[in-house]
This record gives C-alpha cells, sequence and structure tokens, in this order.
C-alpha cells in the first residue's frame, strides 16, 4: 500500500476514556472544578498566573482586542470607528476576524519574505493617532521578533497582542509563551499540539485587564459566590461580554492531553531537526529558519520553493500531505477595504510550503518526505 502521511493529525491520549465518561457523568458539565484545574495546570507551565481558559483561541483574540481598544470607555464601545490595528496577512483568518468585530479597521504591515513574520520597521512606519494594537503571530510556533515590536509599542503607547496559536510551548529569550506581551493567546482547537476539542488561553499582563477577561469571558457577570444572595442572579453588570468561557468536558480532554505536552513537543522538534539536516545542502530549498532568540513550538515545518505548486502536487502522488496553510488575508473580499501593497507577503506566499513535521511522522515517515522533498525541489 502506498504511503498517506497527513499534515496534521488529532492527538487524543488512550487513557483519556475513563476521565470523560466520569465527568459526563459527575453532573457538573459546564465550567467547574475540572476548568479550575486545568486553569492551574496551565499557570504552572507558562509561569503566568493572569491566565483564563476560553471555548476557542479566537474568543482570546476577541478579547484582547476588546480590552486593548476600549481600556477606560467600556460604555463608549463602537462609537468612534476610528480605531485602527496593525496586523498580518500571513496568517490564519482567525487572527483578523474579530478586529473586524471589534469595529475596527485592520492596517496590514509586511512581513519578513522567509520566516513570514511580521516586520517591526513596516510596523513603525504604520503608527498613527488611532493606532489601538499590533498583533503578531508566530507562524508555525516560530517567534517574532517580539521585543523590538514591544519596544516600539510602548514607545507610542499601544497594546500588543501575540497570536500564539501555533505556540504551545514556545520560548522566546528564555521565557515560556505567555510572558512577553500585553496579550497571548493559544488554540486548543483539534488539531493544535494539544486539543481540548475546542479551546483556548488568554494571558494578560496587567491585572485590571485581567480580571476584565475574566468577567467578559461570561456576560460581563462577577461569579463570586456570596452570602447572603441568590446564586442564580447577578448582580449590576457594568460592562456587556460574552459567552466564552471553558466548560468541564473540554477542560478534562484539554488535561488529559496536556499531560503528554512535552513528549509531543520533543518529536515535533526532533523532527524540524532532521529536516534542517536533510535540506541543509540543498540550493533549491530555504527552509524556514528558527528565530536565534527563541525556540519554535515546530507546529509547522515551512521551507521555500521556487516550483512550490508542483512540489505540493508531486508531494501529493507521493502519499505525503504538503500544503500552503494558510491563505493570505488581505486578498479576501471581506478585508478589501485594507488592501496595500506589501512585497514581503507577496513573496513568501509565492513560495511557502509546508511538510509533515507532527508527532505521527516517524523516522521512516520523514526519511521518505526529506527524499521526495529534495528529489522535486527546484
Ligand atoms: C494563527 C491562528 N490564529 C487563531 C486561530 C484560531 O484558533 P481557534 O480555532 O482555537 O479559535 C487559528 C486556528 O486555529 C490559527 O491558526
Amino acid at each position: 500500500m502506498g504511503k498517506n502521511i497527513p499534515l496534521f493529525k488529532v492527538f487524543m491520549a488512550k487513557e483519556i476514556d475513563e476521565p470523560i465518561l466520569s465527568v459526563l457523568h459527575s453532573g457538573w458539565i459546564g465550567e467547574g472544578p475540572k476548568v479550575a484545574e486545568f486553569e492551574a495546570k496551565l499557570k504552572e507551565y507558562f509561569g503566568n498566573h493572569r491566565l483564563t481558559t476560553l471555548n476557542n483561541g479566537t474568543a482570546g483574540l476577541h478579547l484582547a482586542y476588546h480590552i486593548a481598544q476600549y481600556q477606560d470607555a467600556p460604555k463608549s464601545y463602537y462609537n468612534t470607528n476610528k480605531n485602527e490595528i496593525i496586523t498580518t496577512p500571513i496568517t490564519c483568518t482567525a487572527t483578523n476576524e474579530p478586529i473586524i468585530a471589534t469595529g475596527a479597521k485592520i492596517v496590514w504591515a509586511d512581513v519578513d519574505p522567509i520566516t513570514g513574520s511580521i516586520d517591526p520597521s513596516d510596523i513603525e512606519n504604520k503608527i498613527t493617532e488611532n493606532t489601538k494594537a499590533i498583533t503578531m503571530v508566530h507562524w508555525g510556533g516560530n517567534p517574532c521578533r517580539i521585543d523590538e515590536i514591544n519596544v516600539i509599542a510602548k514607545k507610542y503607547g499601544i497594546r500588543t497582542v501575540e497570536d500564539g496559536a501555533h505556540c504551545m510551548g514556545m520560548e522566546y529569550k528564555g521565557k515560556m509563551f505567555g510572558n512577553h506581551s500585553d496579550y497571548s493567546v493559544v488554540s486548543l482547537q483539534a488539531i493544535k499540539h494539544i486539543t481540548s476539542a475546542d479551546g483556548g488561553i488568554l494571558m494578560l499582563k496587567s491585572e485590571t485587564d485581567f480580571k476584565r477577561a475574566k468577567l467578559l469571558r461570561w456576560y460581563g457577570i462577577d461569579r463570586t459566590i456570596r452570602e447572603g444572595f441568590d446564586l442564580r442572579c447577578e448582580l449590576d453588570v457594568p460592562e456587556a461580554g460574552y459567552k466564552y468561557h471553558m466548560n468541564d468536558v473540554c477542560a478534562t480532554i484539554g488535561m488529559i492531553n496536556f499531560s503528554h505536552v512535552d513528549e509531543i513537543l520533543t518529536i515535533q522538534r526532533d523532527n524540524a531537526k532532521f529536516y534542517n539536516n536533510a535540506f541543509a545542502g540543498c540550493p533549491a530549498i530555504t527552509p524556514v529558519p528558527e528565530n536565534p532568540d527563541g525556540k519554535s513550538a515546530c507546529w509547522l515545518y515551512t521551507l521555500h520553493v521556487n516550483n512550490r505548486d508542483e512540489l505540493m502536487k508531486k508531494l501529493g502522488e507521493e502519499g505525503i500531505m504538503a500544503s500552503k496553510v494558510h491563505a493570505r488575508n488581505d486578498t479576501h473580499s471581506m478585508f478589501a477595504e485594507f488592501k496595500t501593497w506589501l512585497p514581503g507577503v507577496e513573496q513568501f506566499n509565492k513560495t511557502h510550503l509546508c511538510i509533515p513535521v507532527g508527532w505521527w511522522v516517524t523516522h521512516e515517515d520523514r526519511e521518505y518526505i526529506a527524499e521526495k522533498v529534495i528529489k522535486y525541489a527546484r
């Protein structure tokens, strides 16, 4: 039988059945003790106690954009329509659609043509008095130039959002993802390193923002249990929120899978290292280099070749799934009004391709994949 190596695969721990059945029949499947237990483990892992779980990563981005824009005047939402958020089109649309949901305008910054990471110098060119936040996306778990971006943001008093949907376990300058910027988001969606079926994590720098995020994830309602008050009925709600919390079923799935995080990351990183060595002497292949200031989570392995579309097709014929993974966002009709010339995006998008690197890729698979990539790359 021929090969069939997927680009993505759902990791579900073998020991999951018993805990899942147990929570399903526990009488508590909403947000409860399992969410609290999962959050405690995540806080320890990321080293940031201002962390809240959510029902997906997109919700985390939406909350981050909301809080970054409406810091002092929560009652004046969406009343100016002048707010701008500088972001990258080299990402999933989930990074940018929540910007529209908050009523802000998108301002695209260009990316490095090889890494696909947002370019700090272009960010600075695009700052105006209406800029409220800068978003960086760590493509495939490879860190952007986070410090440089935060220095620029600080200079202008702007908040920074890290879309770390691909970044479980990523490190930057010796610190775990989730400790560098105002808002950091991880996705626990089906095909990520760790899944909770669907879920997200939002980490925050300021205590004020953290408290607000906790309220906004549940309609703005303070869920503290108070003596003498009717548990079912909320007190005054000063700011309208969302239904973005995680539930105990997802938390149980996430928690059990999360106990495998180190082994998953070790395999992904080892596979990436193998490809780097295999492609080292091949002039037709330019692998995306890891940021020397960090440690990639290696969710994707991305390389550049001049015959990208042909290579993708040939690999498919050999039973290897390869893909661009995300379409550049700025060419979508929904973002048409924000269009601008982005030479780095143009170049990245012409030649980049992702090949399987995940925990399911065996030594035999990766040798086979490397051999085929070298054979067909031009
Ligand atoms: C870069 C990026 N940002 C955000 C998201 C959204 O995460 P979620 O699916 O958990 O909402 C995704 C996709 O999962 C993504 O790839």
